[in-house]
C-alpha cells in the first residue's frame, strides 16, 4: 500500500542544526516534504491551522488538481464517471480501487440491495424527534444509533466486519435520509423496494405516498444518480478529515460517519448549497445582482457556492451540475426558471469581475445544486442530507484504507502555545 518513495532530500537549517527531511512522490502531485521526525531530531513543531500545506495522510482514492479544475476517483475523471456510471459502481470502484466485472457488480448490488431496511425498532428511533428538527439533525442522530444496532459488525480489526459495515452503511443511509424527510413532513415512511436501482428507490421512499402510485420518472433517476456520483468523494475535505480522525481512535464506523456528518453539516462545507439557493431566492431577479456583487466585494457576505479551498479553477463537478440542473428543469419546473437565470447571470458577471478573477473564485459544486434539487421536489433543508447519503461511500472507504494503512496511528496534531506560562494557584481571598 506504500507508495511513498524517497526519491530527494530537502535541508532544513534550523538553529544550529541542519535536518535532511526526505521528499516524497505520490503517483501525480506536488512532492511532499516528511516531517515526521522533524520534532524528534530538532525540538520543533510544523504550523499550519486549516491544513493548507499538510498531506495529514497517504491515499489512492481521489486526486483533485485544483489548478487544473481536476478531479479523478481511482484515477477516473468525474464528468466521464458521471456521464459514463451509475452511482453503485462508483461505491464499488472507490471501496475496492478497480471498476468491477459484470459478476462482481452483479453480487456487489445484490449485497447493497438486501441490506436497505431498517431494525424495526430503529424506525421508533425518529419518533422521538421534534417534527420541526432539521433533517441533518435526525441523520446525524440515526447514523451515530446504527452503532447500537449492529453489533455484529463493529470490529474494526476483522476485515469481513469491516465490508459488512461499509456495505449496511451505503445500503441503509438512502433509507435513513428518506426517513428524515418523510417524518418532517408528517408522511408515512415508505419502505426500500429491492427491485429499484439505488437512486430511484431513493426518490419513491421520499416521494411515494400510500393514497397514489409514485411513477418513476427516468430522467429524474438518472440526474438523482449522477448528483450521487458528483458527491460520493472528494479527497481530505473536512468531513472525511473528521471521520479519518474519529477513526484513528479505533472506533467503530457507524460513530465515525456520524462525526464526518456533523462536520459536513455546517455552512462552509455541505451546507453551502442550501445557502446558496436561499442566497439565489434573496436576490430574486437579474437586476438585484450587481448591487449584490458590491455587497460582496464590501465584504458583508460571501458568495455562496463559489469558491473553494483546493479549486483555483471552474469546479470540474460544478460543469456536469450545471448540464444536469437544465436536464432535470427541461422535465420538471421550468425551463425558464427565473432562479437559474439568476445563478447564470451571477456567474457571468462573477467569473468577469476583477474581485473575483483575482482571487480564482469559480462556481463550486453547490453553485447549481440547490436549483437542480429543488426542481426535483426536495426542500432545501434535504440538500445537505442528500450530499451526507452521497459521501458516505467516500467516507467509508476512506475509513476502511486508513484502518488498512499499516502506517495508521492516532490523530493527534500538536499546537502553538499562548497562553500563560507555569504560575502559581493564588487562593480566592488573595485575588484582586
Ligand atoms: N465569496 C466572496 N469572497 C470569497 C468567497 C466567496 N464565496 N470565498 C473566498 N472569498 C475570498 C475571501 O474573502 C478571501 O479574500 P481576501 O484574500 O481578500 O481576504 C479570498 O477569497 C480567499 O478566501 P479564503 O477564505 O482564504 O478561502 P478558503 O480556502 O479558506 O475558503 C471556502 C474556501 C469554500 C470556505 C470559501 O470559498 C467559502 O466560504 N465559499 C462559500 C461557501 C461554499 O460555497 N462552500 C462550498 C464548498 S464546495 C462543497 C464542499 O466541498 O463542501
Amino acid at each position: 500500500m506504500d507508495k511513498m518513495t524517497d526519491t530527494a532530500i530537502a535541508t532544513l537549517h534550523y538553529g544550529d542544526k541542519s535536518l535532511q527531511l526526505p521528499i516524497l512522490k505520490g503517483t501525480v502531485g506536488p512532492d511532499v516534504i516528511d516531517v515526521r521526525k522533524l520534532y524528534a531530531e530538532s525540538d520543533a513543531f510544523t504550523f499550519d491551522p486549516g491544513f493548507t500545506s499538510t498531506a495529514s495522510c497517504q491515499s489512492a482514492l481521489t486526486y483533485i488538481d485544483g489548478d487544473a479544475g481536476i478531479l479523478l476517483h481511482r484515477g477516473y475523471p468525474i464528468d466521464e464517471l458521471a456521464n459514463n456510471s451509475s452511482f453503485l459502481e462508483v461505491c464499488y470502484l472507490l471501496l475496492n480501487g478497480e471498476l468491477p466485472n459484470a459478476a462482481d457488480f452483479a453480487k456487489f448490488e445484490g449485497n447493497i440491495t438486501n441490506h436497505t431496511m431498517l431494525h424495526d425498532q430503529f424506525d421508533r428511533f425518529f419518533q422521538g424527534f421534534r417534527r420541526d428538527a432539521h433533517p441533518m439533525a435526525i441523520v446525524l442522530g440515526a447514523v451515530g444509533a446504527l452503532s447500537a444496532f449492529y453489533h455484529d459488525s463493529l470490529d474494526t480489526s476483522d476485515e469481513h466486519q469491516r465490508m459488512v459495515s461499509a456495505h449496511r452503511l451505503i445500503a441503509k443511509i438512502p433509507t435513513i435520509a428518506a426517513r428524515a424527510y418523510k417524518y418532517s413532513v408528517g408522511q408515512p415512511f415508505v419502505s426500500p423496494r429491492n427491485d429499484l436501482g439505488y437512486a430511484e428507490n431513493f426518490l419513491r421512499m421520499c416521494f411515494a405516498v400510500p393514497a397514489e402510485d409514485w411513477k418513476p420518472n427516468p430522467t429524474l433517476s438518472k440526474a438523482m444518480d449522477k448528483i450521487f456520483i458528483l458527491h460520493a468523494d472528494h479527497e481530505q475535505n473536512a468531513s472525511t478529515s473528521t471521520v479519518r480522525m474519529a477513526g484513528s481512535t479505533g472506533v467503530n464506523p457507524f460513530a465515525c460517519i456520524a462525526a464526518g456528518i456533523a462536520a459536513l453539516w455546517g455552512p462552509a462545507h455541505g451546507g453551502a448549497n442550501e445557502e446558496a439557493l436561499n442566497m439565489l431566492k434573496e436576490i430574486g431577479t437579474v437586476d438585484k445582482i450587481p448591487e449584490f456583487v458590491q455587497g460582496v466585494k464590501d465584504r458583508k457576505y460571501k458568495l455562496m457556492g463559489f469558491g473553494h479551498r483546493v479549486y483555483k479553477n471552474y469546479d470540474p463537478r460544478a460543469k456536469v451540475m450545471q448540464e444536469t440542473c437544465h436536464q432535470v428543469l427541461a422535465v420538471v419546473g421550468d425551463p425558464d426558471e427565473p432562479l437559474l437565470q439568476v445563478a447564470q447571470e451571477l456567474e457571468r458577471i462573477a467569473l468577469s469581475d476583477e474581485y473575483f478573477i483575482s482571487r480564482k473564485l469559480y462556481p463550486n459544486v453547490d453553485f447549481y445544486s440547490g436549483i437542480t434539487l429543488s426542481a426535483m421536489g426536495f426542500p432545501p433543508e434535504m440538500f445537505t442530507v442528500l450530499f451526507a447519503l452521497a459521501r458516505t461511500v467516500g467516507w467509508v472507504s476512506q475509513w476502511k484504507e486508513m484502518i488498512e494503512d499499516p502506517q495508521q496511528k492516532i490523530n493527534r496534531p500538536r499546537q502553538l502555545y499562548t497562553g500563560p506560562a507555569k504560575r502559581p494557584y493564588v487562593p480566592l481571598d488573595k485575588r484582586g
